[in-house]
């Protein structure tokens, strides 16, 4: 038997689309799925935007204000992919009125948000999920259980990377992102939340850090109209970016190993370049976003000169084997967020988590917050102790 669970999106730019396309697939995927989402409603405050997906998704009904949809007694589920100032308000109202959650990182503009909605969430027994997608990849947990098994030996230290050219355009809009009070921070939130959470996913907890930021690119025209994505600009009024378009960091992690992660939102000639090396006492494992069903491997007993091979992931990592029957057939970016919408959808079918919740994204925030307290110090900063998590 197969219950229907209302679900309603709530910001329709990019991510409210792709939770969207998530929802229409996740069954195509997941046949034995305990629930069948049905779009009952979406929200947005840009005149007419609702109305399009809705003609195009097959929502039943739109909303301007977010209000409405927590007081919608069809609806169940509710994907905020709304701006970041927006996470903590709508996420709380959303909890407290019995729906559960699936919302995108890094869930508000720092810390003490992330901590409100992860409370509401709590308190009132519903499932929350955190759209922390790289972590989805099966190549991502195959490398997590590759190092788990002990085969590159000792984990020694990483590198994460987060590169990419979508603010590089000088005439990139001043839009809610380069703004404290609408994005918080820039590139932190942005895409070093990303690597937070896939280096504590990989390797566990980060004990410390110490961080150094920088805006390459200081001031950029307000838009004329309503945006969305990463809209362009030109003849308007100029203001400032108020938060960095840049950070690297040194980590130290719980285990005794050492890290780094570095990340930037003006690189030109990157475009998505996300990965991580992990290096162990007896080998490595590399992996590239833009290759996301490949593994680099080293292991061995040579030490020296041991030799790299290239590992298709197939139906055997993670849930790789609900969208190709074989090795080396590509998944996509998008498929990451349909292994999503699995599996919150089965935590609210079963009552119990699956896949990344508002706990890690504490985590993650927690992180942002000391690289963010570190750069303005200059000093290595403790990440979380005791009561912070
Ligand atoms: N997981 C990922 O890989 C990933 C990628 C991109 C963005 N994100 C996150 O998703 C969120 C949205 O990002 P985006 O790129 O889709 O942004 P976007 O600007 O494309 O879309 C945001 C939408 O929210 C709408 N909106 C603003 N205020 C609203 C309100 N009060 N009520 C209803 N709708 C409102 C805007 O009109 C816009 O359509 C952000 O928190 C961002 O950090 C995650």
């Amino acid at each position: 038997m197969v219950d229907a669970l209302g679900v309603a999106v709530v910001g329709f730019g990019w991510m409210g689309r792709v939770h969207t396309q998530a929802y229409a697939r996740v069954r195509h995927h997941y046949p034995h799925l305990a629930l069948r989402p049905e779009l009952v409603t979406v929200a947005e405050e840009v005149p007419g935007r609702a109305e399009e997906a809705a003609a195009q998704f097959g929502f039943a009904s739109t909303a301007r204000d977010w209000r409405e949809v927590a007081a919608d007694p069809r609806v169940g589920a509710v994907s905020i992919t709304a701006p970041n100032f927006l996470h903590r308000e709508i996420g709380v109202a959303m909890a407290e009125a019995g729906k559960h959650i699936w919302i995108e990182k890094p869930v508000g503009l720092g810390p003490e948000d992330a901590r409100a909605v992860a409370d509401a969430v709590a308190g009132s027994g519903v499932q929350g999920a955190v759209g922390f997608n790289y972590r989805n990849a099966p190549a991502v947990e195959a490398a997590r259980d590759l190092i788990a098994s002990g085969e590159i030996g000792t984990v020694t230290h990483v590198r994460v990377r987060l590169f990419s050219d979508y603010a590089a355009h000088p005439e990139g809009a001043l839009t809610w992102r380069y703004e404290r009070e609408r994005g918080g921070s820039g590139v932190l939130g942005d895409l070093a939340s990303h690597g937070a959470d896939l280096a504590r996913f990989l390797l566990g907890d980060i004990a410390s850090l110490t961080a150094d930021t920088a805006v390459f690119l200081p001031e950029r025209a307000r838009p004329a109209g309503a945006t969305a994505g990463h809209s362009r600009a030109t003849g308007g009024e100029v203001g400032p970016v108020e938060n960095e378009d840049y950070v690297s960091c040194l980590l130290r992690f719980a285990s005794g190993a050492r890290g780094v992660l570095e990340a930037c939102r003006v690189s030109v000639g990157e475009q998505n370049n996300y990965g991580f090396e992990v290096h162990g006492t007896e080998g490595a494992v590399f992996w590239d976003f833009r290759r996301m069903n490949e593994l680099g491997v080293s292991r061995g007993a040579s030490y020296q000169d041991q030799p790299v091979s290239t590992v298709y992931v197939g139906p055997g990592d993670g849930e790789f084997g609900a969208f190709q029957p074989g090795a080396a057939n590509a998944m996509g970016y998008d498929d990451l967020k349909v292994i999503e919408a699995y599996r919150f959808l089965r935590s609210v079918a079963e009552g119990v988590p699956y896949g990344a919740t508002l706990a890690d994204a504490v985590h993650s925030a927690v992180v942002l917050d000391a690289m963010a307290r570190s750069a303005e110090s200059g000093a290595w900063v403790t990440v979380g102790g005791p009561g912070v998590l």
